[in-house]
């Protein structure tokens, strides 16, 4: 984004594109909680929604980014066109930084352990259930707390919220491991994704499609596993028993 606030930038076309004003610490400011999913050759504005419908944007000078030309978005270090889930992208981080001492079922254990849940027919990695387990809706419903992460709840009111109202600015896990933490040093990488993870409003699965497959083969049996397989649309080990 350029010093007056534009920028103007190329986005896949039939893809859903999720917009997130990010600060300079990798945190959400806000986040437009609707998609867009444009057409080949499609252009898109803000301008006409984010303002009055009787308003048109002020005529004379050009924003930096029209000047500056259309940018391509840059990759977001080696997962750009991946899909995001806990297991292959934040499980990571866990083992490597933490599970050294976070191993104690009677603490926060942040192991890769895979816990079954026969209500919701899936797996979850322990140390995603020890941070997202026992949460709570703030008073305007808007965020989500459970004792160490704030995230954006998806029944937030339709209209405008303020800036820094949910997310990674609010989780205390983030600000923990920023002022220092038993002496673990984080990169700004893996504190980015851990951002982005809490800021994509804490995912496990990499996508509903993931799930649903699942259901399906659990039915069906094997054609459809092996689709997924495919497809790669499953995580080694990640089938439930
Ligand atoms: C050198 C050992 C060590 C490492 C490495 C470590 N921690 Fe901790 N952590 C502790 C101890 C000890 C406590 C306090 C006792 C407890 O709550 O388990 C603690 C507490 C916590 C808490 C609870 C804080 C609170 O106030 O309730 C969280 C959350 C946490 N750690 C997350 C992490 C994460 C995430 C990592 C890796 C990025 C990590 N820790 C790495 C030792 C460690
Ligand atoms: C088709 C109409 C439309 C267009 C075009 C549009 N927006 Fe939005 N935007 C909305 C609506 C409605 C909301 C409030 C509900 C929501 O979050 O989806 C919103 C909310 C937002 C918010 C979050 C504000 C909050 O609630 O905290 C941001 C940031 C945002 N938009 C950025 C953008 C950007 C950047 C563009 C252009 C690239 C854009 N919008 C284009 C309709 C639009």
């Amino acid at each position: 984004m350029h010093e007056d606030g534009s920028a103007a930038f190329e986005v896949p076309a039939r893809t859903p594109v999720y917009f997130q004003a990010i600060d300079a610490k990798g945190h959400v400011v806000q986040t437009m909680r609707s998609w867009p999913t444009l057409q080949p050759g499609e252009t898109f504005n803000c301008v006409g929604c984010h303002e009055d419908k009787n308003e048109a944007p002020p005529i004379g000078k050009m924003s930096m980014a029209m000047k500056a030309g259309i940018k391509k978005l840059e990759p977001f270090y080696d997962i750009s066109g991946q899909r995001f889930g806990f297991p292959k992208i934040i499980q990571p981080i866990f083992n490597a930084k933490c599970v050294s001492c976070h191993k104690d079922a009677n603490g926060i254990d942040l192991q890769a352990t895979k816990v079954w849940s026969q209500k919701e027919k899936k797996n979850w990695n322990q140390a995603y259930l020890s941070l997202v387990l026992n949460h709570t809706k703030s008073k305007t419903a808007n965020d989500i707390n459970s004792k160490h992460i704030n995230w954006l709840s998806s029944q937030s009111q339709p209209s405008v919220i303020p800036a820094y109202t949910a997310g990674s600015s609010k989780s205390g896990l983030l600000t923990m491991l920023e002022k220092g933490h038993r002496g673990v040093t984080m990169t700004r990488e893996e504190m980015d994704k851990l951002a982005a993870w809490i800021d994509l409003v804490v995912n496990h699965r990499p996508d509903l499609l993931d799930i649903r497959l699942k259901l399906s083969f659990r039915n069906t049996g094997h054609l459809l596993a092996n689709a997924a397989e495919l497809l790669g649309l499953t995580t080694p080990g990640d089938t439930p028993a």
